[in-house]
């Protein structure tokens, strides 16, 4: 059991950073990614740089659907399980059943494989999206859910199907509601990427709707350090809101930004995108006072941090 841990989805933005944390603190990480093109596989290879050559870090570069995870997970003290098809907007029409297969297949056979390892802590990276449209805020864990994306209906299949198998078959599942995760190595399809490459490199900002609509805004590695959390957690709630409590409009996002970056940029409004909900702000006190959870980065420096990756980034290309 001791320090050996399983990263699913450990190339991608949040995967990637929780694996460089979990190097850095001595465990040994077993990382599977299948390096899908909805980004670039380049990215995501470069994501895992600085630590594909460590020694307790491996990576298999396999579908989970396709590959045996059982020995893998056998005495493993922790699964993260960040794999998934991200992404509220792309979730219509037939890019469906990947979110499908992605979100909801491999999560399934995630907890059939960790079947008869009851003391395999998994933690399911869940999201704000299973919420959906409500006046209830801020959100907290047992309020009504009623996603308004598909995206945000496969997150909640799995978190279901994580209580199914907690409750029938003894696994030690928890799941974080992460909401609007951001930082260095965001997706590139994320509201901060695009608007930090439109703004350096002189392009144009589009907003969808009028920019009123909120985010409570959650930096990477606060992200990371609930996870790491909630490896050790063994106390009785099972989900927990993951939130930055930094909430404000897309429209605060672009003031901080005119004021962090030199250039000019263009900004465009633009029909508001179907799946997208109006508002999101985490009731984060069951996180705080069962975790310990208390993130660390405000918004201000949290963009900072990301304009600066950006920065570097666009310049080794
Ligand atoms: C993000 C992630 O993409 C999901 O994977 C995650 O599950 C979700 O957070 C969550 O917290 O549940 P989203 O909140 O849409 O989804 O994140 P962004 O892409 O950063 O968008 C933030 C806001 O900016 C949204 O209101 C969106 O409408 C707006 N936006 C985004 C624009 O106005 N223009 C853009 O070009 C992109």
């Amino acid at each position: 059991m001791d320090n050996k841990v399983f990263v699913t989805g450990a190339a991608g933005f949040i995967g990637s950073t929780l694996c460089k944390r979990l190097v850095d603190d001595g465990y040994r990480v077993t990382a599977i990614d299948s390096f899908t093109d909805y980004y670039s596989p380049e990215r995501k290879h470069g994501n895992l740089r600085d630590i594909i050559s460590h020694k307790n870090f491996e990576l298999i570069e396999e579908d989970i659907n396709d590959y045996d995870i059982g020995e893998i997970i056998n005495g493993s003290r922790c699964v993260f399980h960040l794999a998934a098809q991200a992404g509220v907007r792309m979730s219509w029409g037939k890019e469906f059943s990947v979110y499908v297969d992605s979100n909801i297949l491999t999560t399934q056979k995630i907890l059939e494989a960790l079947k008869g390892n009851e003391r395999t802590r998994l933690v399911y990276s869940s999201s704000s999206s299973v919420y959906g449209q409500t006046d209830k805020l801020p959100m907290r864990e047992d309020q009504r859910l009623k996603p308004v994306s598909p995206y945000g209906v496969t997150k909640l299949s799995g978190e279901h199907l994580c209580e199914l198998y907690r409750i029938n078959f003894g696994i030690n599942t928890l799941s974080l509601r992460y909401f609007t995760v951001y930082g260095p190595r965001q997706r590139p399809d994320m509201a901060f990427s695009r608007f930090i490459v439109a703004a350096l490199t002189g392009g144009e900002i589009e907003i969808y709707g009028d920019g009123k609509q909120t985010r409570d805004f959650t930096f990477v590695s606060d992200a990371v350090e609930a996870n790491m959390l909630a490896m050790e957690y063994d106390g009785e709630e099972t989900i927990f809101n993951i939130g930055g409590g930094s909430r404000v409009s897309v429209l605060d996002v672009l003031e901080i930004l005119k004021s962090r970056i030199d250039e000019d940029f263009d900004i465009r409004f633009i029909d508001k995108a179907k799946g997208d909900v109006l508002d999101t702000w985490a009731d984060t006190s069951s996180a705080r006072k069962e975790l310990g959870f208390s993130p660390r980065i405000g918004l201000e420096e949290g963009i900072e941090r990301e304009i600066g990756w950006y920065r570097n980034f666009l310049n080794s290309k």
